[in-house]
């Protein structure tokens, strides 16, 4: 009888990784929010717990189980998940952002839920912080690894959104791709590194991609990773 000695290159680090939408509150029976599914967060946290490290997963509002030994934190808005992001980032050694976090919130939430009135029609939104992009600032010693759905031209949106928010990789996926987007347990992406390269992933289960995917990243990062 043989125990399985299984390949834990992440053993001792903490991975963070961000998944689901977030719900910007309207009133207390209404919200703004997005398609997200949570899938590919939820993938890349038991990729991660896998490969032996200890993970932080915070989750927005999903409908899935956390897999076995990941520790999660749930949160709501995008300013909820800021804070949480925030607070696990120092020690993180990789942090991933899955998360389709909203880009705008109401400006006002209100306490009793709106009633209609005639001429007013409009929802006034302001944006919300933009998290990675504040890690990317505070980058220390964290590999910081974006992602990016795009519904067109992914690879050109997915490099300006590597180098403006100072990541290390993003991972972009075209959503109207049949082989994957929100909602599906299939996924195909491109992993763009800082470097330059292009490394194309095909249609697979998500979870299998989340595994190839920090394989393909550790590859890269043996020497450097703290
Ligand atoms: N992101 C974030 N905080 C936000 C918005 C986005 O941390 N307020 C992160 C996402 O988690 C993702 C990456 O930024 O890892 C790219 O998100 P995306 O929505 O594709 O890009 P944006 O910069 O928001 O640009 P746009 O939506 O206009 O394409
Ligand atoms: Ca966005």
């Amino acid at each position: 009888h043989f125990t399985k000695v299984s390949y834990q290159p992440l053993r001792g680090k903490k991975v963070v990784i961000t998944a689901g939408p977030t719900r910007e509150r309207i009133d207390p029976v209404r919200y703004v929010s997005n398609f997200s599914s949570g899938k590919m967060g939820y993938a890349m946290a038991e990729a991660a717990q896998k490969l032996g490290a200890h993970t932080v997963l915070i989750s927005g509002p999903v409908e899935l189980s956390v897999p076995t030994g990941v520790h999660v934190i749930h949160v709501e808005s995008a300013a909820e998940m800021f804070d949480a992001v925030i607070s696990q980032y120092d020690d993180a050694s990789i942090v991933v952002k899955s998360a389709a976090v909203a880009d705008y919130r109401p400006k006002n939430i209100h306490d009793q839920k709106m009633k209609k009135k005639d001429g007013d029609d409009v929802l006034e939104l302001e944006r919300t912080t933009d998290i990675l992009k504040t890690l990317g600032k505070r980058k220390e010693n964290q590999l910081l690894i974006g992602f990016a759905a795009e519904t067109t031209d992914a690879i050109g949106y997915g490099q300006k959104k590597l180098e403006s928010k100072n990541l290390d990789y993003i991972i972009v996926n075209d959503v109207t791709d049949p082989g994957g987007g929100f909602g599906s347990d299939t996924n195909v992406v491109t992993l763009l590194s800082r470097e330059g390269e292009a490394i194309p992933f095909s249609a697979m289960p998500k979870v299998q991609l989340a595994e190839q995917l920090f394989e393909t990243i550790l590859q890269q990062e043996s020497s450097k990773l703290h």
